[in-house]
């Protein structure tokens, strides 16, 4: 694995906002019996069905010398499905195996039935099976982009709707979170032909150049751990000065190796890489601040963040050890708490089921998303945005340097509002939040803010711990997509 960018490769992730709150009322009125039903008593993973196919895909959509193909892998499930008129519910992949994002989006499985629904989950190329040029894939990076992506997807949708018996007026809805959601919103943009709308949870897609302020990623992160425990944060914020200490005499890395119970001995020049194994682990733990306990890039327990901060619950000037020996203990709610980790690995913060290379590349070519620290409106050493020392990695890593205004030319920046049907969802302990689209933009554009909500919380089963809030957001997404199916079917 490369050494993190200057900004850590941190791992994916809207205008009247929809106070789901005030929908209270209404929505319980209505549909008091689903939400109530629906809540089930466990968190397991359940069995899920479906058939793997494999679709001939054209490695280049957008020159015609490179003619090759190759196979792209999607996951089908129909067992719920009315044919001639049912609508498929299809996900657009994002960077990792698909089967991972399949078991991890309940959402989907909760309601094929209500809507007699197929589901299609859809491989992004470069990732899990979809390899263009099998394992030498990463040789040949340049099909890596979003707009390959998305014209896989679009491909492939207008290819099950000639071949699949009778789905011809089955409509279309695209469903994604964080760069899937991404996706998702801008299959919608780019191919309204093909879906009729899209669903975009915790999708970040102004997180780019001069769209948002560039500081208020890190800020979330901090407030999450703030809320979380007394002297929480500020316990992290002190916690890098004691490691530069530490890390300053044999005895102290020796000590920190021990601690922290790593894999290997930590060497001077590791101190880099340590903060920033560090700061990721934060970041990721507030990205999955779900309520119940879960899964996804690690085993935690409910509500991570606060039991995290139970063991950073103490003065703030205590000694360094004192306070290093508490991070440790903190960051084993993350790494360890199965209690199955022989030693902790620095080189490592998440599943392997996400490809961190293919993310990388695709960081250091189209998605570049600003982001800086101040030390001081967040629990973080300070860093700015550098684009050039940014860009200068990037080459280094992989001969090629990011087009940081591309994005927002592409796919619209700001000015979106001519689009319609799409449903941006947001929680408010998600950092990725920062980039997303906050304010609905119109009667079809419409922001939802989920309060108790981490990363794409409402992608995923539902659970009996969810928050009112997040049944509400799967309520109002379900009379969205039936809206839509509606318009689209009643000709
Ligand atoms: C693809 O390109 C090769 C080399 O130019 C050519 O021989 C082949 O016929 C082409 N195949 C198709 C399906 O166009
Ligand atoms: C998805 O879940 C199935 C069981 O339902 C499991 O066999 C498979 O390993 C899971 N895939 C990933 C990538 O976690
Ligand atoms: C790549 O795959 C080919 C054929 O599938 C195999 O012969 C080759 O050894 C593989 N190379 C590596 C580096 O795994
Ligand atoms: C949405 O976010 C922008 C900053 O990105 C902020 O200026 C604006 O006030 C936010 N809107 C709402 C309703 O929170
Ligand atoms: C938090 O830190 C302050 C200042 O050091 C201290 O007075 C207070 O007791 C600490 N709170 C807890 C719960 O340890
Ligand atoms: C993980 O937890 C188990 C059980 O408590 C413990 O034996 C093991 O040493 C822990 N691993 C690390 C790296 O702390
Ligand atoms: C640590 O993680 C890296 C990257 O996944 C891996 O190459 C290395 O073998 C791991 N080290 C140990 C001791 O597990």
């Amino acid at each position: 694995m490369p050494a993190p960018l200057s900004v850590p490769g941190v791992l994916l992730i809207f205008i009247i906002i929809f106070h789901v709150e005030a929908l209270k009322p209404h929505l319980l009125g209505r549909h008091s019996v689903r939400t109530l039903r629906s809540v089930r008593s466990s968190s397991q993973q359940r069995d899920l069905f479906y058939k793997t196919f494999y679709f001939d895909q054209q490695i280049d959509h957008f020159g015609f010398l490179e003619n090759g193909t190759f196979k792209q892998r999607y996951l089908v499930n129909d067992q719920h499905w009315h044919k001639a008129q049912g609508p498929i519910l299809f996900y657009t992949g994002n960077e990792g195996d698909i089967t991972w994002f399949c078991n991890n989006t309940g959402f989907m499985w909760d309601i094929a039935e209500e809507l007699g629904a197929m589901l299609v989950f859809a491989e992004h190329r470069y990732y899990g099976e979809s390899l263009p040029f099998g394992n030498e894939s990463y040789s040949y990076l340049n099909y890596l982009t979003s707009e390959q992506a998305l014209a896989d997807f679009a491909v492939l949708i207008t290819s099950l709707k000639k071949t699949l018996p009778r789905a011809q007026n089955s409509p279309v809805i695209a469903i994604g979170g964080s760069y899937g959601g991404m996706l998702a919103a801008w299959l919608r943009m780019k191919y309204p032909n093909v879906v009729i709308g899209a669903l975009a949870s915790s999708a970040p897609i102004w997180q780019f150049t001069d769209l948002v302020p560039y500081g208020d990623f890190y800020k979330i992160v901090t407030q999450d751990f703030a809320n979380s425990g007394v002297n929480c944060s500020k316990n992290i914020r002190r916690s890098w000065t004691a490691i530069n200490n530490l890390f300053s005499t044999a005895e102290g890395l020796q000590w920190l190796s021990k601690e922290f119970g790593l894999c290997s001995l930590l060497k001077e020049e590791d101190l880099y890489n340590f903060k920033g194994w560090l700061q990721e682990t934060w970041v990721n733990l507030a990205m999955v601040d779900y309520p119940y306990e879960a899964n996804f890039l690690q085993h935690l327990p409910r509500w991570p963040v606060k039991v995290v901060c139970k063991h950073l619950q103490f003065d703030t000037d205590v000694p360094d050890k004192q306070l290093l020996y508490g991070i440790s203990q903190a960051v084993r709610v993350y790494y360890n708490y199965t209690g199955s980790a022989v030693c902790l690995n620095v080189s490592e913060t998440a599943t392997r089921s996400l490809g961190i290379m293919g993310w990388y590349y695709q960081s250091c070519t189209e998605m570049v998303m600003p982001m800086c620290t101040d030390g001081v409106q967040d629990m973080f050493e300070p860093m700015a945005w550098n684009f050039q020392a940014y860009s200068d990695e990037c080459y280094a890593l992989f001969g090629v340097r990011p087009r940081e205004d591309w994005v927002d030319t592409v796919y619209g920046g700001k000015n979106i509002r001519s689009h319609s049907n799409i449903i941006f969802s947001n929680g408010d302990l998600d950092p990725w939040r920062s980039g997303g689209v906050n304010e609905s933009l119109s009667d079809s554009l419409i922001a939802i803010l989920i309060p108790e909500g981490a990363h794409h919380l409402d992608l995923r089963f539902n659970n009996e711990y969810d928050p009112q809030s997040v049944l509400l957001t799967r309520e109002l997404e379900v009379m969205y997509f039936k809206k839509w199916i509606k318009q689209n079917t009643s000709s």
